[in-house]
């Protein structure tokens, strides 16, 4: 995706031959349109790999999003819970294991290293992470029992955030898209694994039609009320905080330990780098609601919430 471009295999070569084909934000001509969602050929192949064989077990939990939307976050709160009764917050794993170590993407991780991973014999709950549409996920996961928790955001900061991720630490030649550029390809929902409607419009739509099966979050509501965020997803996982937990303090503690202070300074999240070539640290930048008034005029936003909210149209969904 950014500094890392392995040559095109054949098999991959002649799945792309027929998709349409854009610039992605990284400059580079890579983007493609594949099952209605726009794929970097980077991860194209694991994409395609972990939607056509991934076995999904009634005890896994699914974290998706769009990229950008506080995945991060929402990876080390759903590990934190889920895994409470292994680890006391103040022994947690997250304190020496970057999140997105602890919770895999499908796509970026396990189906990029191989195309059939052994994930049999991880324990339960196994927890992964996914930015796949969710037309378009594994239908093991869609009928299994499994859990799926998603995070969506305010599309200004999704857009604003992505755009500085990308600026951070390109490193290869090829000229990245000016701020310009990215807002005309984000307005036609060209960018990594939109449009973003449709990404937010299929699990909303269905957390709408089975609350049991997926919990549709936004970053605005955890940045405001973390706890009983936490409480939310607990109960939903089925594994609701005792009074006992309350009382001590578990919740806040979680809370405590997934802040973007608390993450953003551990030695372990300020050095390495994610096998796509972005460095750890840069998951963490400013975490501010609004923070795209500081680079999109009101204008650019209007039009593009506008555009949006026609997209989502009728949906109940708003922003
Ligand atoms: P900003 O770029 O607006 O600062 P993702 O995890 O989906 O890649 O999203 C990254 C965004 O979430 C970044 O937003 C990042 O700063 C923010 N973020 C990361 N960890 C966070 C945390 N623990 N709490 C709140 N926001 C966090």
């Amino acid at each position: 995706m950014f500094n890392q471009k392995p040559p095109m295999a054949e098999d991959l070569q002649e799945l792309v031959l027929n998709l349409p084909r854009e610039k992605n934000l990284d400059g580079t001509n890579s983007l493609y349109l594949f099952k209605g969602a726009w794929v970097s050929a980077y991860v194209l192949r694991a994409v395609d790999s972990f939607q056509r064989h991934f076995i999904a077990q009634d005890t896994d939990i699914i974290v998706a999003s769009m990229p950008k939307s506080g995945t991060t976050w929402l990876k080390a709160l759903t590990f934190s819970v889920a895994k409470r009764h292994l680890y006391d917050p103040r022994e947690s794993p997250l304190l020496t294991t970057p999140p997105h170590e602890l919770v895999p993407f499908f796509e970026t991780d396990l189906y990029m290293k191989d195309p059939h991973p052994n994930l049999e014999q991880l324990p339960p709950p196994r927890i992964f992470g996914c930015h796949s549409h969710f037309a378009n996920l594994p239908e093991s996961i869609r009928n299994s029992k499994c859990k799926v928790v998603y995070i969506c955001r305010n599309p200004l900061d999704q857009v604003v955030s992505f755009f500085q991720f990308t600026h951070q630490f390109k490193q290869d030649g090829t000229p990245l898209l000016s701020l310009d550029e990215c807002y005309e390809n984000i307005c036609r929902g060209v960018h990594s694994r939109g449009p973003f409607w449709d990404n937010v419009l299929g699990y909303w739509k269905a957390s709408l039609e089975r609350p049991d099966k997926v919990l549709f979050l936004k970053y605005e509501d955890l940045k405001e009320d973390i706890i009983s965020n936490l409480k939310k997803i607990a109960e939903f996982l089925g594994i609701p905080f005792t009074d006992k937990e309350e009382k001590e303090g578990v919740i806040e503690e979680i809370s405590r330990l997934c802040s973007l202070d608390n993450l953003r300074n551990l030695e372990v999240n300020k050095n390495g780098v994610r096998p796509s070539g972005a460095p750890n640290s840069s998951f963490f930048r400013k975490g501010e609601v609004g923070d795209w008034a500081n680079y999109l005029s009101p204008s650019m936003a209007e039009n593009y919430l506008k555009i949006v909210e026609e997209k989502l149209g009728g949906s109940g969904l708003t922003f």
